[in-house]
């Protein structure tokens, strides 16, 4: 066993892959084994392995400059250039773009610079956030007070309520609905809930609300038609925030530009990083609307800076890349591509609707989802998370990465340059992994009658 302390795994169950290299949208172990990437990386590797193109932008930046801060007056003409085309494409008005290096941190600097915001606008109450349970929004401490999955929380102590975070319904029909209920009856329930709760706790102390516009990490939550309408409604009524957390849904995910386009989602921030750059390099964007900027300019002066930032925030490679892969988005029409081909592989995970372990499936564009459960008829979830992994394990000995999460969802969300035939030996693949975990359910005695 090596040195290293590793993220998200059972440290008592380390370095089970190696992986040696990655080619197109194949990665490789140390012994020479294939598998095609169900899941982008950590659905962030929208353009595959090895594209030369970007490489060359990185080594040229590197060549040229490869590093500079942003700190106290200086800047880069890369980094000025990726800003601006990152607020020309987003949904928000007179965008401006914040830097950082990852989701998280990206996360902790909206919920700093709407402190900032209200502060300068004389609104200090205004400070709680709600988010949704089962949210995934990172794991710094602040990010992870606002993520809203169990494993994420236990033993960290978090300052949730310090930091004034809030937590509403998640809108997950198939698991939340109660008896009898429609689809309609239940989103005016959950977003009753969310009124009421925004009573309770007094309209102007509530600065934001944060959403995925589809879920990820908490097994791709599709909310049913009409949610965000009503929620957005709720928002604008209590002068509250709508701040879409895009970290996984940005830039082509799920059939269109953004998750907020797909969803019908005005925001006024929005956080960005993983396919922003491809994973070619850390980098992540905190969005917020130009008016929240220009009400931030005064009290910075006051001080004689606006506080925050990384040694890291705009580094020139990181930037260079992300405009690269930004020309690729649009030169290749990569996003519509996307959309044909993940129109069809929602079509092929459809197929496995009559599949003894599936009881849900769910997703949009290139993201998706089947839920197994222990009965199909009545829903009814596998006691544990082991099943997932089962399945995970099971793809990964038929030569495919993918990722169960929330206990037995197990998520797909391909590179987006994959093509039809790509999704088909997907699909092949899936095929034997659910027959083989199903034979273990069965031997197990784990599935309920
Ligand atoms: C929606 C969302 N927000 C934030 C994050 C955190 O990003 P990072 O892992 O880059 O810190 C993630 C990571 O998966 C995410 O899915």
């Amino acid at each position: 066993m090596s040195t290293i302390i590793y993220p998200t795994t059972n440290l008592k169950h380390t370095e089970t892959l190696t992986v040696e290299k990655g080619e197109g949208v194949y990665i490789y172990d140390n012994k020479g084994n294939k598998y095609i990437e169900g899941l982008a990386g950590l659905w962030c590797t929208s353009l595959g392995y090895g594209n030369q193109e970007i490489i060359d932008a990185a080594a040229e930046q590197m060549g040229k400059l490869s590093y500079s801060h942003m700190f106290g007056g200086k800047t880069h003409q890369v980094g000025m250039d990726l800003s601006e085309k990152i607020s020309a494409m987003v949904p928000v008005d007179n965008a401006k773009v914040f830097f950082g290096n990852s989701g998280s941190d990206a996360n902790d600097s909206h919920i700093k610079m709407l402190r900032y915001y209200f502060n300068a606008i004389g609104k200090p109450e205004k400070f709680k956030i709600i988010a949704r349970d089962r949210s995934y929004h990172g794991v710094t401490v602040a990010s992870a007070s606002l993520t809203g999955l169990a494993p994420n929380h236990t033993h960290f102590d978090l300052p949730i309520d310090a930091l004034g975070i809030l937590r509403t319904d998640v809108p997950h029909y198939y698991r939340g609905k109660l008896d009898g209920e429609s689809e309609a009856q239940f989103v005016e329930r959950i977003t009753n809930n969310l009124e009421n709760m925004i009573l309770e706790e007094g309209p102007e102390t509530i600065a934001a609300f944060i959403a995925e516009p589809i879920t990820g990490a908490s097994g791709v939550i599709v909310p049913p038609a009409g949610y965000y309408e009503k929620v957005q409604a709720i928002l604008a009524k209590y002068d509250i925030l709508f701040w879409a957390d895009e970290v996984i849904t940005g830039f082509g995910r799920t059939g269109n530009d953004f998750g907020c386009t797909t969803m019908g989602i005005k925001p006024a921030m929005m956080t960005l990083a993983k396919q922003l750059s491809s994973a070619y390099m850390p980098i992540s964007a905190s969005v917020i609307r130009g008016d929240m900027y220009e009400a931030m300019i005064e009290p910075s002066s006051q001080v004689g800076v606006f506080g925050h930032g990384y040694t890291y925030s705009g580094h020139p490679v990181a930037c260079a890349v992300s405009l690269k892969v930004l020309e690729i988005y649009e030169r290749d029409n990569i996003f519509a591509k996307a959309a044909d081909v993940g129109a069809y592989l929602q079509s092929e995970l459809q197929k496995f609707a009559d599949h003894p372990l599936v009881g849900e499936i769910r997703g949009a564009g290139m993201i998706g989802a089947l839920e197994l459960v222990a009965n199909k008829h009545t829903g009814q979830p596998f006691a544990g998370g082991v099943i997932g992994g089962y399945a995970m394990q099971a793809c990964q000995n038929h030569g495919m990465i993918t990722r169960a999460v929330a206990g037995s969802s197990l998520a797909f969300c391909p590179p987006l340059i994959c093509t039809k035939a790509h999704i088909d030996e997907m699909m092949m693949k899936l095929a034997k992994a659910l027959d083989d975990t199903l034979a273990y359910a069965v031997k197990e005695k784990l599935l309920v009658a």
